[in-house]
């Protein structure tokens, strides 16, 4: 029997299968500019989307995804589950298994996807937890390889929290050999594990010096300073960040074509200014596009391969 394939950390992806990605996701990106779709990819299969968390991008860009490729998308917001009045993971796996024909799963624990994907046939595939962004991170080293070309000859600087965009964009760097600076305070730097994880350390530089990099980056990229789950420590992280904000001031010395990145939502006059987010090196909405062919192309990967 075939095995199913889940994509629950970009761990999951070797470098030749990213680039086969991005390939596909360039073909659908150029397809549906064109009104081709292929409603054939994932025949009339229910795919489920489960979500802990609030989305805009995520969720709405797996919806047209999917229906694009021929299935449909059925919303579990988890607050209406039974899994909120404490039915264990477990047995809402099994139950969704007798149903779906996947799960897209956006939560706080990368334990608990791990867990989805035990207990349920088809894939599963992590649409952000608290260590990781697969599906974000593919389609901006995506956007990245669309502007540059070759990513062997990119250096990301990554400015701010080193959350879990910058976990998985440091893995991506990782797999596609990309040279990866981290600019954030010793509070909230990378973490030893993923640091130790890494198959070529050599790529990742990290200093407190939100300037130390700018120079050499042809991207900068940016986040929240306050993930969901951290509002506790909003005021307190409002403070520690302030000098990391991306502005005119710190990116003056940057290469003039550097490209800004941002997942988004952005905060806009905390991590980055209006000028930066809004300014002609910012491809933040070519990213936000991207999402869509890219997940595409993934969920091709998962299904058909
Ligand atoms: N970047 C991202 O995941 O956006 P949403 O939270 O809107 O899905």
């Amino acid at each position: 029997m075939k095995q199913k394939r889940d994509l629950l950390d970009i761990r999951d992806l070797n470098e030749t299968e990213i680039y086969r990605i991005f390939e596909k996701a360039k073909l659908f990106k150029y397809e549906r500019k064109k009104g081709i779709i292929h409603q054939d990819v994932l025949n009339k299969k229910c795919i489920g989307l489960l979500f802990r968390k609030p989305s805009s991008r995520t969720r709405v860009s797996f919806e047209v995804a999917i229906i694009e490729l021929g299935g449909s998308p059925v919303f579990l917001d988890a607050s209406k589950l039974q899994i909120s009045r404490g039915e264990t993971i477990q047995d809402t796996a099994k139950t969704l298994n007798l149903y779906l024909g996947g799960l897209v799963i956006r939560t706080y624990e990368q334990s608990e996807v791990e867990t989805f994907a035990q207990y349920i046939d088809s894939p599963v595939i992590n649409a952000l937890t608290d260590f990781s962004h697969p599906c974000q991170i593919l389609a901006d080293f995506f956007t990245i390889w669309e502007k540059k070309k070759n990513l062997k000859d990119v250096v990301i600087t990554y400015i701010g929290d080193a959350n879990n965009v910058c976990n998985t964009l440091i893995f991506g760097a990782d797999i596609l050999g990309v040279r990866i600076n981290v600019s954030c305070p010793a509070k909230y730097t990378v973490s030893k594990k993923i640091i130790e994880s890494m198959k070529n350390p050599s790529l990742l530089k990290i200093s407190e010096d939100p300037y130390a990099f700018i120079s050499e980056s042809d991207v900068i990229y940016t986040d929240t300073w306050v993930s969901m789950g951290d509002e506790s420590e909003k005021q307190v992280r409002e403070e520690i960040f302030r000098p990391y904000q991306v502005n005119e001031k710190l990116v003056k010395n940057a290469p003039p074509d550097f490209l800004f990145m941002h997942c988004l939502p952005a905060h806009r006059g905390q991590e980055v200014t209006d000028e930066i987010i809004d300014g002609k090196n910012s491809v933040v909405w070519q990213q936000a596009e991207n999402r869509l062919h890219v997940q595409k192309a993934i969920l091709y990967l998962l299904y058909n391969s």
